[in-house]
């Protein structure tokens, strides 16, 4: 019985939770996903399992993404991903809507399946459907040897080490961070993208676990709003553009772990229908970057305050606008938009975990919940 606990103290590395262990590795795992296929200096970046198909993929007339859950919003992710750098027209797809209804799959199109364990039933049946329909499938998958990872005809792991919390984190975040190498690559061969903006991509990407750590720190910020908000009985996430799935992944983290009632929505559809939800007791998570869409989130936040919402918002270090409008603003360090998903998403994880532990709630294993679906 002491062992036991001893081993399990060990396996957690002394963090409460392995969700809390994993949200702390990111800088790392990220790292760890780029680890020999990224070199800025060299202006290098090579994925050694897509290489044999390498020109099916650049020359993907479009693309379809099948995924479940937390990798679903990863998908999502890389449909503004291939679309801005790659030009590539994607398609997004659940599994298991994929594949009872009888999909269009054409010549050039390539299939992306992504799934942190590699066994998820739907999607694995969906691929089956792909293939037996001639599609070439590329297999984004975290267990090395898994069944999605085998019955792919390429892929590239993520190289993230095991996950046991059953809310993803670090693999959503390795998996963005394989897309976006994936995206970078084809937009390089295909010249969508210039030299320069090559160059900087990879100098960003290089970046990235540093400053993931760095948004680690709003941890003790993160734990004093939890106690504010954990009585929730709503909270409403909104994003808009490359952070539109952040927001989608931001509400599904809630949900999952603490059972508290959240929806995530591109910032600009809230005026048809969840504003109507919106008073002085409704928490609104708003992912609001410095970036292409920041003007028209502010006025999203502003319409929220006329409307007495509470709006948390994960901002660009060092904005002081929002930081007027909003009852509480977390910081994330600035960076390509493409990658901001990578660090908007940290606070996010640490809010649901610290409200989802206050609440009493099993972390590691909610209820009614499993790591890997193998049925249907
Ligand atoms: C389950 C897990 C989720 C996961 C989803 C897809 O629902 O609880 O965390 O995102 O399956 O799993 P996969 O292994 O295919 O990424």
């Amino acid at each position: 019985q002491t062992l036991d606990l001893e081993l399990d103290q060990i396996e957690k590395g002394g963090y409460p939770h392995f969700m809390l262990k994993e949200i702390f590795e990111q800088p790392k795992s990220i790292k760890d996903s780029m680890r020999g296929r990224v070199n800025a200096s060299l202006g290098h970046l090579q994925l050694g399992g897509i290489l044999q198909y390498a020109n099916k993929l650049t020359n993907a007339e479009r693309i379809i993404i099948v995924a479940c859950g937390t990798s679903w919003h990863a998908g999502l992710v890389a449909e503004y991903l291939f679309e801005d750098i790659a030009r590539i027209p994607v398609e997004v797809e659940y599994a298991s809507e994929f594949r009872y209804r009888n999909p269009i799959i054409r010549e050039g199109d390539v299939v992306i399946a992504i799934s942190q364990s590699g066994e998820t039933a739907d999607t694995l049946a969906a691929i089956e459907l792909a293939k037996s329909k001639g599609a070439v499938i590329f297999g984004v998958c975290n267990v090395v040897g898994s069944s999605i990872s085998r019955a792919s005809h390429e892929g590239a792991y993520l190289h993230a080490g095991p996950e046991i919390g059953v809310a993803s984190t670090k693999a959503f975040t390795a998996q963005v961070s394989v897309l976006a190498m994936m995206a970078i690559i084809v937009g390089n061969k295909k010249g969508t993208i210039t030299e320069s903006q090559y160059i900087a991509l990879l100098t960003e990407l290089e970046t990235i676990p540093q400053k993931v750590e760095k948004a680690l720190k709003s941890n003790d910020q993160i734990v004093e709003i939890a106690e504010q908000f954990k009585d929730a009985k709503n909270f409403l996430y909104l994003g808009r553009g490359y952070n539109f799935p952040v927001a989608l992944e931001g509400a599904l983290k809630l949900k999952e772990i603490s059972y508290i009632h959240a929806e995530g929505y591109p910032a600009a559809e809230m005026k048809h229908g969840p504003i109507a939800l919106i008073d002085a007791e409704m928490p609104v998570c708003v992912i609001a970057p410095q970036d292409n869409s920041y003007e028209k989130i502010v006025s999203n936040i502003q319409e929220v305050r006329a409307r007495k919402g509470r709006v948390i918002a994960v901002v660009t270090e060092g904005d002081t606008h929002i930081k007027n409008m909003a009852e509480y603003t977390i910081e994330v360090p600035a960076t390509h938009e493409a990658l901001m998903p990578l660090l908007t998403v940290i606070p996010l994880q640490l809010l649901s975990y610290h409200i989802a532990v206050m609440r009493g709630c099993n972390v590691d294993q909610p209820r009614n919940l499993a790591k890997s679906v193998t049925v249907e």
